[in-house]
């Protein structure tokens, strides 16, 4: 049986040996199950409260099913910032403690302002998993791409990863960087528009963790030299006046793609946007495109977490 986990709440807190051997395997057993349509009752009698103040499909609705999946119930507000009474000025320790008076045995949280899961889990006996903390971290989004890259390499030590777009306000970047600095060898290309680079705490720790970097504001640099394309959105709602959302929509195209090695693959956390279009329509059924994958991946590896915090 897998570790008990307290909280989720950053990337940084998971080990290579957690990930290798405990969240791989387990989040591999979930997806068997799954595929193979058995029903489990691992988290039977259990109860799942998910909060979320910002918009979500994936997180929202893949927590939702993995609790289903397990035969817990999840209860879910879906539009926190509008009908919670957050609108009210309740703060998010208070409503974390609210939401422990009613016997949880755990609570997903998607906020707008950084640092919030962290705010909930000081106050929580029930395990806080962070479903996305403003531009913070998104980490059971970085565990399910990192499931996704080594399901496909069979590895991670030595990957060549270009991470594109929005890199200064998008959360799936930051978090699974963290992971990647669990690795060996790893070279990350960061494409994006000059204002709206990685930040500067993310350099550092690829300093500190041994991870070569390269900045580039073309994506044409990259195409040919790299195993992982993670293409992202610009976060247009994180913006502030003067910053060019539209300069940070980076676009792969067919040209591009077509430079791209059959062995490699593209990502992207998704929504992919309607109006930057980054990956467009035409594109979708590429054999190297994995967003879907990944999104599917989310629901077995959210699975997975759900059994670590809550058995
Ligand atoms: N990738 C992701 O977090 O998607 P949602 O915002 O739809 O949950």
């Amino acid at each position: 049986m897998a570790s008990k986990l307290k909280h989720i709440l950053k990337s940084q807190q998971f080990s290579r040996e957690w990930l290798e051997e405990e969240f791989f395997p387990l989040s591999s057993e979930m997806k068997k199950a799954v595929l193979a349509g058995q029903t489990l009752d691992d988290l039977k009698d259990k109860t799942v409260c998910l909060l979320f103040y910002e918009p979500s499909t994936r997180t929202r609705v893949s927590f939702q099913q993995a609790a289903l999946k397990l035969g817990a119930l999840a209860v879910a507000t879906e539009n926190a910032k509008e009908f919670s009474s957050a609108v009210k000025g309740e703060t998010m320790k208070d409503t974390t403690r609210i939401i422990n008076a009613y016997h949880f045995d755990a609570i997903v949280i998607r906020s707008d302002y950084e640092g919030a899961a962290e705010e909930a889990a000081s106050v929580s006996e029930a395990p806080i998993i962070n479903a996305g903390d403003g531009a913070g971290q998104h980490p059971t989004q970085s565990l399910l791409d990192i499931f996704t890259i080594h399901e496909h390499f069979g590895k991670v030590d030595g990957l060549r990863v270009a991470f594109v777009g929005d890199l200064k306000y998008g959360r799936t970047v930051r978090s699974l960087s963290y992971l990647l600095g669990k690795f060996k060898d790893i070279k990350v290309h960061l494409v994006a528009p000059e204002s709206l680079q990685m930040r500067e705490d993310i350099l550092e720790y690829y300093k500190e963790n041994g991870i070569e970097f390269e900045a580039h504001s073309d994506i044409a640099e990259i195409v040919d030299k790299v195993d992982v394309i993670y293409m992202t959105r610009a976060q247009k709602e994180r913006m502030n006046e003067g910053e060019d959302a539209d300069g940070a929509g980076v676009v792969l195209n067919r040209e591009l793609l077509d430079k791209v090695s059959e062995k490699s693959i593209i990502m992207h956390p998704l929504p992919r946007s309607s109006d930057i279009n980054e990956i467009p329509e035409e594109l979708t059924d590429d054999p190297r495109m994995m967003i879907f994958k990944e999104a599917e991946n989310g629901l077995f590896t959210r699975m997975a977490l759900l059994k670590m915090v809550i058995q």
